[in-house]
């Protein structure tokens, strides 16, 4: 049976819009259309279901079902009511409506999520006699709602959670690196390369565990499951050979990934994270300050998120002061990747970078900044510049 190609709407941190676009291009997408934030595109459900399991930046696989101009919300009621909603939910399964607003004479984002779920549950009571009752927390139809400069796009969400979700934390940590973010800066980069990758301050292991996925090339979304998967109008088919398609795109690598952190806390998230994400055997932990770090492989490529200042005892300005001791002493030659939130904090780095490519990470606008750490120009310490 040959089936319109569905509309998907895929968002991203700001930044990796062209990651994403090459991506979905690999996916077999369709007119593609990229918008701050995100890419839009057609794909078929063996597509939608594939960018589940395989997506590194992609945040969400939204699937376009309505969308139109509005002024109140009974115009909102109107064109959600349209949808034919009795196809894609029954009135035993759940729902719940996330909406965001922006620029438009509905300013409660609130209430508009309300006027949707009213329209679904409406429409359904309408059609089957009885309403679904909503569940925030693990709803079988997760809906979005989009509301720009008066236009408004319905959605729903194949994938439920936001696909940063790996499966692989076994439990929420402090400050981590966002997952879609981690993968895109490496993948933005040309990175991992073939030969050795360090993070001397890996914290939970993000940066190492994504780049782990990306040089094994392991759809990151293995260890998860997805809303798509419980839906009535998908065949029961698609997400066990999507899953299946996924389980076979690893390949070799020989890329030495190592990490450290003097947090030995942190370590232990790492390896755990590694070991769930099947990546464990690859990547070599250690707890040590950077001050004493000595790696095992000399780094070709550095690659690492120090802090930022989030926590007051973390003496953030000794951080970026010792990674740079350090990377003049053991990274002669390679090439350094430093996220930073934080312009003034990099000046103590004592490097000037090469390049600088802009990252939004939730509210703050940070830098991926590149150094080549020069043998010649390695010691004595460049004076602090612009960086
Ligand atoms: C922003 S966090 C990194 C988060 C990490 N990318 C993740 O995804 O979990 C910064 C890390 O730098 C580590 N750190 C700070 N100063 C350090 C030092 N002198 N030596 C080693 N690790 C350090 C902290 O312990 C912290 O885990």
């Amino acid at each position: 049976m040959s089936r319109a190609p569905l509309r998907i709407d895929v968002p991203c941190a700001p930044g990796l819009e062209p990651v994403l676009e090459s991506e979905l291009a690999a996916l077999g997408f369709e007119e593609l259309l990229t918008r701050p934030g995100g890419v839009s595109g057609q794909a078929s459900r063996d597509q939608a279901a594939r960018a589940c399991f395989a997506l590194r930046t992609g945040l969400h696989v939204q699937e376009l079902l309505a969308d139109g101009p509005i002024e109140s919300p009974q115009e909102l009621y109107e064109l959600c009511a349209r949808v034919d909603f009795e196809r894609l939910l029954t009135p035993e399964q759940t729902l719940a409506v996330t909406a965001s607003i922006r620029n438009s004479a509905l300013n409660h984002s609130g209430h508009a999520a309300l006027v949707v779920k009213d329209a679904v549950v409406d429409r359904l009571r309408d059609k089957k006699g009885k309403r679904p009752n909503v569940d925030a927390d693990d709803p079988i139809l997760p809906l979005r709602l989009s509301v720009i400069n008066g236009r408004a796009r319905l959605y729903r969400d194949w994938a439920g959670t936001s696909l940063h979700k790996r499966g692989y934390r076994p439990i929420q940590v402090k400050s981590p690196l966002n997952e879609c973010v981690a993968a895109g800066l490496l993948l933005a980069h040309r990175l991992p390369p073939e030969g050795s990758l360090l993070d001397p301050m890996c914290g939970s292991g993000t940066l190492l565990i994504e780049a782990a996925l990306i040089a094994t090339n392991t759809p990151p979304g293995l260890h998860r499951s997805f809303a798509a998967e419980r839906w009535i109008d998908v065949p029961h088919a698609v997400f066990p050979a999507a899953r299946e398609w996924a389980n076979q795109q690893a390949r070799a690598s020989d890329l030495a990934l190592e990490g450290a952190d003097r947090h030995a806390g942190a370590i232990t998230i790492a390896k755990e994270s590694a070991e769930r994400a099947g990546m464990a055997g690859r990547i070599h932990f250690q707890v040590c300050d950077v001050k004493n770090l000595v790696p095992r492989t000399k780094p070709e490529v550095v690659v690492t998120n120090p802090p930022w200042g989030e926590r007051l005892d973390d003496d953030p300005i000794g951080s970026w002061n010792a990674l740079g001791k350090f990377l003049k002493a053991h990274g002669r030659g390679a090439h350094a990747f430093l996220l930073s939130g934080d312009a003034e904090l990099t000046r103590h780095l004592g490097l000037k970078a090469k390049g600088r490519f802009p990252i939004e990470i939730g509210p703050i606008s940070a830098r991926f900044l590149h150094y080549e750490v020069h043998a010649d120009r390695a010691s004595p310490v460049t004076p602090p510049q612009e960086t």
